[in-house]
C-alpha cells in the first residue's frame, strides 16, 4: 500500500481539523463509487484495471512486438491526456535518457503532436533520417489540431518511405470506437486500431491503450501494471482515514481552505518530471474550475532546490509540498575515499549516494516545515511496473475524491475550449469566422 504521511502538515492545523472532514470525504468517495455526482458519464477509468490480459491487451502486445522488431524509432502522436501518461511511465521506469543506445529490437520512442514548435518538428525529422519507424496516432476526439498536423506530416513521410501498403502496416490509431476524424481515417486507410472507451476522459486514460501501447513498445510489462492497478482498486476502497486516498484528498483540501493555494508535487528522481506533468494535468484540469482549485506545480529535487528553493523557504506562505518517495534501487553507488581530499568529501567516503539523498530529503523537509510549508509524504515503495499501475490508480482515485470535496465536476474541462475557439478564428477555420 502507498503510505501517506501527514505528520509534517501541522502548524496552524490540528488533527481534529482533519477528522472534522470525515463526513465530507466519505460522501465524496461514495458519490464517486456510486456514480451519482457531476460528470458521472466519465467514470469508465474505474473499469480499466484487469487481472488477466484482455483480448485488446493481447493485440497490443502483438502490435508492440511487431513495432519492436521492425522499427528503430516509434513516434507517438498525441497531446494532453493522449500522451502525458505513457511518457510519464516510460521516463519514470526507464529514466529520462531512455532512448540512448536503443534501436531495432528495442526502439527509441519519441513524442510528436504535443505542440506547434517548428524547431521540435525539425529535430524529429533529423532523428528519423535513415531510420525505420512506425507511428501511433492517439486522439480521442480525432480532431485536435496539434496531433492532426503531426499525423498528416508523418503519414506522408511513411508513405514516401514505404509506399501505401508499407505505411499502412506501420500506422496504429488509438481513438474513439465510432466517432471522429481519426476513426474515419483509420477505417478508410485500414490501420490497426485500439479503443479509448467513450466514458474515459483523456487525463484518466493512461491505463487504456493510450498508455498501454507505447509502454508495451518500451518493454514495460503492461500485464503487471494492470494487476497493480487492479489491486489498488481493492486496496483503496476502505472508507476511513486508514485509507491513504482519504488522507491525501482530505489533507490537501484542508490545507487549501487554510490558504495553501499551491501544491508542489515533487520527488528526488529526475525520471519523475513527466509523472509530475501527468499529475499536473490530472489535478489541474479536474479541479481548476468555478474560480476554485489548488494550483498544481511540480519540482525535481535536489536540482530545483537550487532554483525554487529560496521561494519555497521564504516566499509567500501559500504553498504545500507533496513529496513522493521511492525505495532505494538495488544497485547502490558508494562514494570512494581520495587521499588528497581536495574536495573535502572524505567525510562521506564509504557512504552511498542514496544515504546522502536521504539526508538531503530529511534536512530539506525540516527546513521547509520550519519555514511554514506543510509537507505531505507519499511513500510509494519499490519502483516496479506493477507498482506504477497502483500509483496511477491511487492518484486518479484521490483526484476524483478530492475534486468532489472541492465541489467541482472532476471530469469535464470546459475552459480548455476557449483558446481553441480564438486560435481557429485567427486561422480562418471554416465555422469559426469572426462575427
Ligand atoms: O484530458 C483531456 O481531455 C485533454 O487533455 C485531451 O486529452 C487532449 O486535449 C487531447 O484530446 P484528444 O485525445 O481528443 O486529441
Amino acid at each position: 500500500m502507498i503510505k501517506v504521511d501527514i505528520s509534517n502538515v501541522w502548524g496552524d492545523l490540528s488533527l481534529p481539523d482533519l477528522l472534522a472532514l470525515e463526513k465530507e470525504v466519505f460522501a465524496a468517495h461514495k458519490t464517486l463509487d456510486e456514480g451519482t455526482g457531476a460528470g458521472n458519464d466519465f467514470l469508465g477509468w474505474q473499469n480499466l484495471p484487469v487481472n488477466e490480459p484482455t483480448e485488446e491487451m493481447l493485440r497490443i502486445q502483438k502490435a508492440a512486438e511487431q513495432i519492436r522488431a521492425d522499427s528503430d524509432v516509434f513516434v507517438v502522436i498525441g497531446i494532453g491526456g493522449s500522451y502525458l501518461g505513457p511518457r510519464a511511465a516510460i521516463e519514470l521506469l526507464q529514466g529520462p535518457n531512455h532512448n540512448i543506445g536503443k534501436g531495432k529490437g528495442n526502439p527509441q520512442i519519441y513524442f510528436a503532436g504535443n505542440g506547434l514548435s517548428t524547431r521540435h518538428w525539425n529535430e524529429l525529422c533529423r532523428l528519423l533520417e535513415g531510420k525505420d519507424f512506425s507511428i501511433a496516432i492517439i486522439s480521442k476526439s480525432g480532431t485536435t489540431t496539434e496531433p492532426a498536423i503531426a499525423t498528416r506530416a508523418l503519414r506522408w513521410m511513411l508513405e514516401r518511405k514505404y509506399g501505401t501498403e508499407g505505411a499502412k502496416k506501420r500506422t496504429y490509431a488509438i481513438t474513439d470506437p465510432a466517432k471522429g476524424a481519426l476513426r474515419q481515417m483509420a477505417t478508410e486507410e485500414g490501420w490497426e486500431t485500439f479503443v479509448i472507451p467513450p466514458d474515459v476522459g483523456g487525463r484518466f486514460s493512461v491505463l487504456s491503450p493510450v498508455g498501454l501501447l507505447p509502454m508495451a513498445v518500451a518493454g514495460i510489462d503492461i500485464v503487471a501494471m494492470m494487476q497493480g492497478a487492479c489491486e489498488a482498486k481493492k486496496t483503496y476502497d476502505i472508507r476511513s482515514f486508514e485509507n491513504p486516498v482519504w488522507l491525501y484528498a482530505a489533507t490537501r483540501n484542508l490545507l487549501y481552505r487554510h490558504g495553501k493555494k499551491i501544491e508542489l508535487f515533487e520527488s528526488y528522481e529526475p525520471g519523475f518530471k513527466m509523472l509530475g506533468g501527468w499529475w499536473q494535468q490530472l489535478f489541474g484540469e479536474s479541479e481548476g474550475k468555478d474560480g476554485k482549485g489548488i494550483f498544481p506545480a511540480t519540482a525535481e529535487l535536489t536540482a530545483d532546490l537550487h532554483s525554487l528553493g529560496q521561494m519555497i523557504q521564504e516566499g509567500e506562505r501559500n504553498m504545500f509540498e507533496t513529496m513522493v518517495r521511492f525505495a532505494p534501487p538495488e544497485k547502490q553507488y558508494v562514494i570512494g575515499p581520495d587521499f588528497k581530499n581536495l574536495d573535502g568529501l572524505n567525510y562521506l567516503a564509504g557512504k552511498t549516494l542514496d544515504f546522502v539523498d536521504e539526508k538531503a530529503y530529511l534536512g530539506t523537509m525540516a527546513a521547509h516545515v520550519d519555514g511554514g510549508v506543510p509537507v505531505i509524504t507519499m511513500d510509494v515503495g519499490e519502483l516496479t511496473d506493477k507498482k506504477l499501475g497502483e500509483l496511477f490508480y491511487f492518484l486518479e482515485l484521490s483526484c476524483g475524491v478530492s475534486a468532489y470535496m472541492l465541489g467541482v465536476n472532476p471530469f469535464n474541462q470546459p475552459g480548455v475550449e476557449m483558446y481553441k475557439r480564438n486560435m481557429f478564428q485567427l486561422l480562418g477555420k471554416p465555422g469559426y469566422e469572426a462575427k
